[in-house]
């Protein structure tokens, strides 16, 4: 497509663009039309010098559809919308320190998910997005036809690298009832992109629990080698933040990494969450 009122930069070969000088609080329906093609095509879009209040924040996002909740955060009083992920120099425990896709534990979990840079590290804190698209593709066909027609159950209590079950250890992020409720959905394994009918693996190292119907010493030899395949480099991007910057991103395409490497320094970041349907 050829953008006529966005400047754009791809972040790699595979996935993120930034996109530069656009006011998005005061962007006109050309300019939209443009970024939401442009989503389309490269699943994680990075908006750098939004200076945006959390209710100008959730006003923009909500472009990409209606801004839901987190399931664990009553978000701030000022705009419960907004969800604030903080790491304090003292911490050492991050939130999303793993390859996930957000919330895959509900029946309907958000189709995207918005991060605003509040403050940032000197180094470090970069955020590593994969496409789920190309990590699909690349498998062989015998392994494509294997995988059609099963389920995944994603769960809460995967305490895997993190998960919600050992989210307690947080101190800096507000989350309340992650301890006391289990919440496990189960979604179709390869799923099918919403808009483009794209196909695309749909489990994570932080949430996935088993194959429906398999026993976990079943599940866990294949669904290790999905995540493998889903981390190759050559599927990736890394967007290094400083202070400001709007990123959305599609969670049917995606997947993330929050890098923990900057112990000693203050992380802030605002987080939404856009409501999506369920996963086919
Ligand atoms: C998340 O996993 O939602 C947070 C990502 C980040 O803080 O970079």
């Amino acid at each position: 497509m050829n953008y006529r009122y966005i400047d754009h930069q791809s972040l790699s070969g595979a996935i993120g663009a930034e996109v530069r000088g656009v006011d998005l609080a005061n962007a006109s329906d050309d300019v939209w039309d443009e970024i939401h093609a442009l989503y389309l095509d490269r699943i994680a879009l990075f908006f750098p010098g939004q200076t945006l209040n959390p209710t100008a924040l959730a006003d923009v996002v909500s472009h990409f559809g209606p801004v839901g909740k987190y399931p664990f955060s009553p978000g701030l009083p000022e705009e419960p919308r907004v969800f604030s992920l903080v790491k304090e120099p003292h911490e050492t425990k991050n939130f999303g320190e793993g390859w996930h896709t957000d919330t895959t534990y509900a029946d309907i979990p958000p189709k995207a998910t918005a991060l605003y840079s509040v403050e940032t590290p000197p180094a470090g804190g970069d955020t590593l997005f994969a496409n789920m698209y190309l990590a699909y593709d690349a498998l062989s066909d015998g392994l494509k036809e294997t995988l059609a027609g099963l389920r995944a159950v994603h769960s809460t209590a995967v305490r895997r690298g993190g998960g919600r079950a050992v989210g307690n250890s947080y101190q800096s992020v507000k989350l309340s009832g992650h301890d006391k409720a289990v919440l496990e959905a189960a979604h179709p394994l390869v799923r099918t992109h919403p808009i483009n009918g794209r196909k695309v693996i749909y489990v994570d190292a932080l949430h996935t629990a088993r194959i429906e119907g398999w026993t976990d010493a079943e599940s866990q030899p294949l669904l290790e080698y999905l995540y493998q395949c889903q981390q190759r480099p050559e599927f990736t991007c890394r967007y290094q933040w400083e202070p400001n910057v709007l990123a959305v991103w599609d969670n049917c395409a995606a997947q993330h990494l929050a890098v923990n490497d900057y112990h000693g320094h203050r992380r802030e970041m605002y987080r939404l969450s856009i409501t999506g349907e369920r996963p086919v």
